[in-house]
């Protein structure tokens, strides 16, 4: 495996190792180092987490980084460059490559010509490998059993790509119930439900946002992506569809859990934040260290 750019790739021995590899960095940060390595981060799409936390995460681990923080408009992309010359170029300046883009497909076609690591960093409303593998750490950490829980993911599940790509990584290994809630224009698409069917897991659209929490082990929101929507209208007219506030407190199971793979847009109300089955905060924090297994996976153990 030398690039991580979606999650049909991945192999099940991969995960568990990685799972295993994310619990130890956590527990033991100072044990893995690849001192002298650099990162390159290069972000086409504005980020807070993705971003900081890979740079946090290689920085953690004794490396170096180098950035942009708007590939979009201050790297030679804005002159005409194509991702594969960019790419190239950053292969000689760099060991491993974090790469978010508008388009889907650029993280492959980055791969294509890359002599170093590619990690998906979020490829439009494509897939977010390495958030969906920080969702999934952080459903592990709760000792739930992935071969017997029900999710429901809430919100924008056409353009979310962090929905789309943990869906696929949960129906290919693990046996999970999923309960999509999402508006009619929102609807998880086909190819993921295709994925589903694939490997026999359970699933179903619900309209009722209050039935599917109190069912959940884990409610996993999501915001409505305002800037994948073509129209405007369309987009205030779903963007308050579901909140998670103090209402719900009472209606979730005691052991249930929310995650969010944040920024929050109103969808889950601030003064919620306090419950201990709150865990978003802790799946960011979670992120910096899977990155930190990730680096040290593509530039250590897989050298
Ligand atoms: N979860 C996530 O991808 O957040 P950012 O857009 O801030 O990186």
């Amino acid at each position: 495996m030398k690039h991580l750019i979606d999650t049909q790739s991945l192999s099940k021995e991969w995960l568990d190792n990685l799972l295993s590899l994310t619990q130890r960095i956590k527990q033991k940060p100072q044990e893995c180092k690849v001192t002298g390595k650099i990162l390159a981060s290069i972000f086409f799409e504005p980020s807070t987490r993705t971003r900081l936390s890979f740079e946090s995460a290689m920085l953690r681990l004794g490396g170096s980084v180098i950035t942009t923080e708007d590939a979009r408009a201050d790297s030679s992309a804005t002159k005409g460059e194509t991702i594969e010359d960019t790419v190239k170029v950053l292969s000689y300046y760099s060991d491993i490559i974090a790469l978010r883009h508008f388009e889907i497909g650029t993280a492959k076609k980055a791969a294509s010509v890359s002599s170093i690591p590619i990690l998906n960093a979020g490829d439009g409303a494509g897939e977010h490998p390495s958030q969906a593998l920080l969702d999934l750490f952080t459903i592990y950490e709760q000792g739930v059993d992935l071969n017997d829980f029900t999710i429901c993911m809430v919100g924008d599940l056409l353009h979310g790509r962090t929905v789309r790509s943990l869906s696929c990584l949960l129906a290919q290994f693990y046996k999970p119930n999923i309960i999509f809630v999402a508006p009619p224009q929102c609807k998880m698409s086909e190819d993921v439900l295709f994925i589903l069917e694939k490997h026999q897991i359970k699933w179903r659209n619900e309209v009722d946002f209050k039935k599917a929490i109190a069912e959940s082990d884990c409610i996993y929101m999501t915001r409505f992506q305002r800037e994948r929507f073509a129209d405007m209208n369309m987009y205030e007219s779903v963007q308050n569809t579901y909140q998670f506030d103090t209402s719900c407190l009472p209606l979730i199971k005691k052991n249930a859990f929310v995650l969010h793979p944040l920024p929050r847009c109103g969808e889950i109300a601030v003064d919620v934040d306090n419950d201990p089955r709150m865990l978003y905060f802790k799946q960011a924090e979670n992120g910096v260290f899977v990155r930190m297994a990730l680096i040290y996976f593509f530039l250590v153990l897989n050298s």
